[in-house]
């Protein structure tokens, strides 16, 4: 068996765990099912760099099932469940990853799937496709293509593009309608407050929640905070998403103003410094600040560090830090992001889509792999509607079909009043 886990004794447990999430997520298992006798992937090395969860799982072993060699990292050093890892691990699946993995370690993790001499890659914020570009371009030369999860890795890539630095192609899979209109929004929104729950159970009724940033992310946290009764107030940069949110009926103001409102406050920017010393500084006595972007500098952590005297353990992922001025801050999950720190993240329902889509962009770099162009492509409008009619079928929804006078309606343009 090659990798390593924290504990294989947790490997029973996980793959209950494991089961629960195919359960919950019949698209990505009638693809399985579909694909599994004729093996599409057989001879592809695919390397995967994304949070080990029990939806990350069923996503592995569909493509192992498909006939796929596949060699896995966690791509971020809290979100790995130790027990999915280890039934993973115990299932014969090549993989690094451990809740709580320090900086070096994460690298080497990415680096001990990179041994395979992957023919795709399968990232959630491009830390494999940067570290191939970076230190192995000539294995990176090899790759056919890779698939990308989430937005702040779409922007890293779409960067690198543009200065002529991609070595292979890469599909955008967090731009695909069935993911970010889902994944980011209603996953985000559940999964972030309930990691803010679990490492804290405050009553969210009657606070001031801050969220900063009004993206899909930002959005889905917004919405469920204003449906467990709390005053949500948003900060942003960009003109047309504060406006949205002021329509949607959230105050919005600057995080200056916003910091000594806030009760609980949670970044979704994708940008770093959005909470800085004098705002942890003029935050209320008891303040409580998360993070659910990708990367956890987002909060300036060594600001915070620097005006507090100590910190000390509360309870499972909350540190209460106690400032030179007095007051406690209380920082949840050291600032990774919250849904998976301190909760299981996006429930197995809404990874479905997310996961129907990577493993469909699996399957195209690999039959398009003689053809496909060196830069970062978008999921096709018909995989987007397949995957969303799929999905449909299996919740038991059946909706309209255009007529044929519809249909020439829509596609003419003499009709008129
Ligand atoms: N990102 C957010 N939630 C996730 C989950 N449950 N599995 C994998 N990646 C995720």
């Amino acid at each position: 068996m090659q990798g390593k886990v924290k504990d294989t004794t947790l490997a029973e447990q996980g793959r209950k765990k494991i089961k629960w999430a195919e359960d919950h997520m019949p698209v990505l298992m009638s693809l399985r099912e579909k694909y599994k006798d004729s093996k599409p992937l057989k001879g592809a090395r695919i390397s995967g760099c994304l949070h080990v969860t029990k939806e990350t799982a069923v996503l592995i072993e569909t493509l192992r099932a498909v006939g796929a060699q596949v060699a896995w990292s966690g791509c971020n050093p809290l979100s790995t469940q130790n027990d999915v890892a280890a039934a993973l691990y115990e299932n014969d699946v090549p993989i690094w990853a451990w809740y709580g993995m320090n900086t070096e370690e994460f690298y080497w993790a990415i680096e001990k799937t990179i041994e395979q001499k992957p023919t795709m890659t399968l990232d959630d914020g491009a830390d494999l496709i940067f570290t191939l570009h970076n230190k192995y371009p000539d294995i990176a030369k090899q790759v056919y293509g890779g698939s990308e999860e989430t937005t702040t890795g779409v922007h890293r890539l779409r960067a690198m593009a543009k200065d002529n630095a991609l070595l292979y192609p890469v599909i955008a899979v967090n731009d695909a309608e069935t993911k970010w209109d889902f994944d980011n929004i209603y996953g985000t929104g559940q999964s972030s407050i309930d990691g803010i729950l679990r490492a804290t159970n405050i009553l969210l009724a009657g606070k001031n929640f801050i969220v900063a940033g009004y993206g899909h992310c930002g959005k889905g946290a917004a919405m469920r905070a204003h449906g467990q009764g709390a005053n949500v107030i948003v900060t942003e940069v960009k003109p047309t998403a504060a406006l949205k949110a002021k329509l949607d009926g959230y105050r919005v103001m600057k995080m200056d103003e916003a910091a000594p409102l806030g009760d609980v406050f949670i970044t979704a920017t994708g940008m770093k410094d959005v909470i800085v010393k004098r705002h942890f500084r003029n935050m209320k006595d008891g303040a409580i600040v998360c993070n659910t972007g990708h990367y956890d500098c987002e909060l300036n952590l060594n600001d915070l560090k620097n005006i507090s005297t100590g910190r000390e353990e509360i309870r499972d992922n909350c540190a209460k830090y106690n400032l030179r001025n007095g007051k406690h801050i209380y920082l949840l999950g050291e600032g990774r992001l919250v849904n998976l720190a301190a909760a299981e993240g996006h429930p197995s329902e809404v990874m479905d889509m997310s996961f129907a889509n990577q493993f469909m962009s699996m399957m195209h770099v690999y039959k398009e792999k003689d053809s496909l162009e060196t830069r970062i492509h978008d999921i096709t409008e018909e995989q987007d509607q397949e995957i969303a009619r799929l999905k449909l079928q299996t919740m038991g929804l059946s909706i309209d079909k255009l007529t044929k006078e519809q249909l020439a309606y829509r596609d003419s343009y003499n009709e008129g009043t």
